[in-house]
């Protein structure tokens, strides 16, 4: 389709949102945007892009500011390993770059957290260099206008749609071209209810023709959710919360919640041990349910009077006035809002 871009480009300038990111090509901030908008959805992803460009508006800001800063202000996004590994790739940058950040597709590649489709935005947008992005909008809108059963998550599938993307890319303005597709498939070919009635792209749309848009695009495999049964004991009086670091590599690393104990399955308070018992708890807690990509936390919360008694060292007696210090899982910011 020799006017794929012509039709898309045109679309966007009509029809795209004003967003802070396109008015830059300042690769540190488009890279900031990136990392944001791989986590969440553009109406959340801008006031998280917008304070972090004021706390940090330069990279040797953000290679300067502590981890727990970062991911104080990271928090609500959910999957901290993002926003260790951008503060992380800000510091290799600070001392390794001489606090330059690369605009190329290949020394970009290098930067930890940053991988194709992150190093294609960045070139493109800040460098109009000719890399094409592909990510979930872009599956979607290509495996529709070609009608494309190829599923998007094999080696093949992935190979085919890089391709296709390189042949359709625009030579003259590839980054804009790049966020016109992601556009369209985020305003107009959306998941569900895209927009067919009036579309730009409806008398070439090979799955329109064909009935399928509702089958693309293809995935082979199905996401897989492993359930976890999270304990937590709440040791609070009224003024003071005990706060437990997490170390391990698992979810929310370096994050800091409630002592916990973990069971397969479904478990009855008196099973519990905390060291504390359970018959002594004030209160426990509805069940939490809290959906993350690949896992569903059901949580319980089991409240008891903090006492003198001498805590283990790896516990953090924390003042409720100095939370705000401590980066939380929002399952554990949902349970703070709600009881506490
Ligand atoms: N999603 C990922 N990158 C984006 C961008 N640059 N603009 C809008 N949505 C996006």
């Amino acid at each position: 389709m020799t006017d794929f871009h012509l039709l898309i480009t045109n679309w966007y300038r009509q029809n795209k949102r004003d967003l802070p990111w396109r008015l830059t090509t300042d690769p540190y901030k488009i890279w900031l945007s990136e990392i944001i908008l791989q986590q969440t959805r553009v109406d959340q992803g801008l006031s998280y892009y917008l304070k972090f460009v004021q706390e940090f508006p330069t990279i040797q800001a953000l290679a300067n500011a502590s981890e727990q800063q970062v991911l104080a202000l990271w928090q609500g996004l959910g999957y901290y390993s993002r926003a260790r590994n951008l503060h992380f790739t800000a510091k290799t940058i600070s001392n390794e770059l001489n606090g330059k950040f690369p605009n190329s597709f290949t020394s970009l590649k290098k930067l930890k957290g940053i991988g194709d489709y992150t190093a294609a935005a960045i070139a493109s947008f800040s460098n109009n260099e000719i890399t094409p992005v592909v990510d979930g909008n872009v599956y979607r809108v290509l495996s529709r206008v070609f009608n494309i059963a190829t599923p998007i998550d094999s080696s093949q599938g992935k190979k085919l749609f890089y391709e296709l993307a390189s042949e359709l890319i625009s030579k003259e303005n590839p980054g804009e071209f790049n966020q016109s597709i992601m556009e369209f498939g985020a305003l107009q070919c959306t998941p569900v209810k895209p927009n067919c009635a009036d579309c730009v792209l409806s008398e070439k749309c090979l799955a329109l023709s064909n009935n399928t848009i509702t089958e693309r695009p293809v995935k082979a495999k199905k996401t897989k959710i492993k359930n976890r049964y999270f304990h937590y004991a709440v040791l609070s009086n009224e003024s003071q919360i005990v706060l437990q670091k997490r170390i391990e590599k698992d979810i929310w690393q370096h994050l800091y919640q409630f002592p916990v104990i973990e069971t397969d399955g479904p478990a009855h308070p008196s099973e519990l041990h905390f060291g504390l018992k359970t018959k002594d708890a004030i209160s426990v807690s509805e069940e939490f349910v809290h959906i993350l990509s690949h896992q569903k936390i059901h949580a319980r919360f089991y409240r008891f009077e903090l006492s003198n008694k001498k805590l283990d060292q790896e516990y953090n007696i924390v003042n409720f006035k100095e939370l705000d210090e401590y980066p939380l899982p929002r399952l554990i910011d949902k349970f703070l809002e709600k009881e506490i």
